[in-house]
């Protein structure tokens, strides 16, 4: 029996209108920046998962420690009978609560959401033969298409690995505020967020000897060359990370080399780099225990419990719904 179905929320063409959109706001003006969900096509997938398993990128070794002992506790306290997640990847981590929910007896249902197709079938499927729940995945965008979420049953919506952390603090604030709009009183969200730590432990997450990270974050000019007609020379850059302690995130840029002219036909853009010119690919926001706090309880997600790996790397939170 096959128990997945897939909807597609973002039919062929809507991605690249909003590509277009995301080009000319991003590009069009300095400081050039781009919105992180274009690094993941089935390419920069492929390299996103690589990266998971990099000696140097602890995020995803220090949640998986967290939920593999939390995810009892986790899917008692939810009561959940869906479990709903954002920008779910290959929902590797996600495993753990599948399982404890075996427990529970009580999950139904299982809505992975992301915007990389082919990965998330994939993951899809593998659930589906896996665990005894029916799988309904949402091809869509987190930022846009929160009020298609179920709202028939208890809800447990998980956003796992520090993604929060990669938008921008008024996206994230309105996120935040739709994500809390989609929820029932009672319905509980799962946090997963990088803390913040030493620059040289940071730095080496997102920079790597063998050079995955940096074709990870260089894809995402191979995605404007192939999906708007663009002309950019993606060996011409440098991949520069760094910390920014003001701001408390680390800041992904890649810096032209060289004076460049780039065009972009599909966004009707003409770039003019100068040299040195830097242009952030990504963002990839630290947080404290108490200001994950305050960011929930301000949309009316009340904290219940959060937990830390034994070096206080990440953390995952729960926050209940409140009424
Ligand atoms: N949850 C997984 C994957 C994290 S990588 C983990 O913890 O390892 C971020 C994931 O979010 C990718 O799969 C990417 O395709 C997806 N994503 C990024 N922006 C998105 C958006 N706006 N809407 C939906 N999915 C998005
Ligand atoms: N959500 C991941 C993070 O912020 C995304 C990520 C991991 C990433 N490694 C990266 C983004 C390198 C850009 C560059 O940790």
């Amino acid at each position: 029996m096959n128990r997945t179905t897939v909807s597609v929320l973002l039919p062929p063409g809507s991605a690249s209108a909003a590509l277009v959109q995301d080009v000319r706001r991003g590009l069009g003006s300095p400081p050039l920046t781009l919105p992180p969900k274009w690094l993941y096509d089935d390419e920069g997938s492929r390299l996103f998962d690589e990266i998971t398993r990099l000696p140097g990128y602890y995020p995803t070794e220090a949640e998986r420690e967290v939920l593999l002992g939390r995810a009892d506790e986790i899917a008692r306290l939810s009561g959940a009978s869906t479990l709903v997640e954002l920008g779910s990847g290959t929902s590797d981590k996600t495993h753990a609560l599948l399982h404890a929910f075996r427990a529970t007896g009580q999950l139904r249902r299982f809505v992975p959401v992301d915007v990389s197709e082919a990965t998330l079938r994939q993951a899809a499927e593998q659930i589906a033969t896996t665990y005894d729940v029916a799988v309904e995945a949402v091809v869509g965008d987190f930022t846009l298409h929160l009020g298609h979420l179920p709202r028939d049953d208890r809800k447990l919506v998980a956003f796992l690995g520090g993604t929060i952390g990669n938008l921008y603090v008024e996206e994230r604030r309105a996120f935040l505020g739709a994500l809390s709009d989609s929820l029932e009183p009672g319905d509980v969200l799962l946090l997963g967020t990088d803390l913040v730590k030493h620059a040289d432990r940071l730095i080496s997450a997102y920079d790597d000897p063998w050079g995955v990270t940096d074709r990870f974050v260089r894809n995402g000019l191979r995605v404007l060359n192939r999906e708007l007609g663009a002309d950019f020379d993606v060996g011409g850059f440098t991949y520069v990370p760094f910390w920014d302690p003001h701001l408390q995130r680390m800041d992904l840029r890649l810096r032209a080399e060289t004076p460049m002219h780039v065009s972009v036909p599909g966004a009707d853009l003409e770039l003019h780099l100068a040299s040195g010119e830097e242009i952030r690919m990504e963002i990839s926001t630290k947080f404290t225990l108490e200001g994950i706090r305050e960011e929930l309880e301000a949309v009316g997600l009340i904290p219940v419990e959060s937990w830390a790996d034994a070096r206080d790397d990440f953390a995952v939170t729960l926050a209940r719904k409140g009424t």
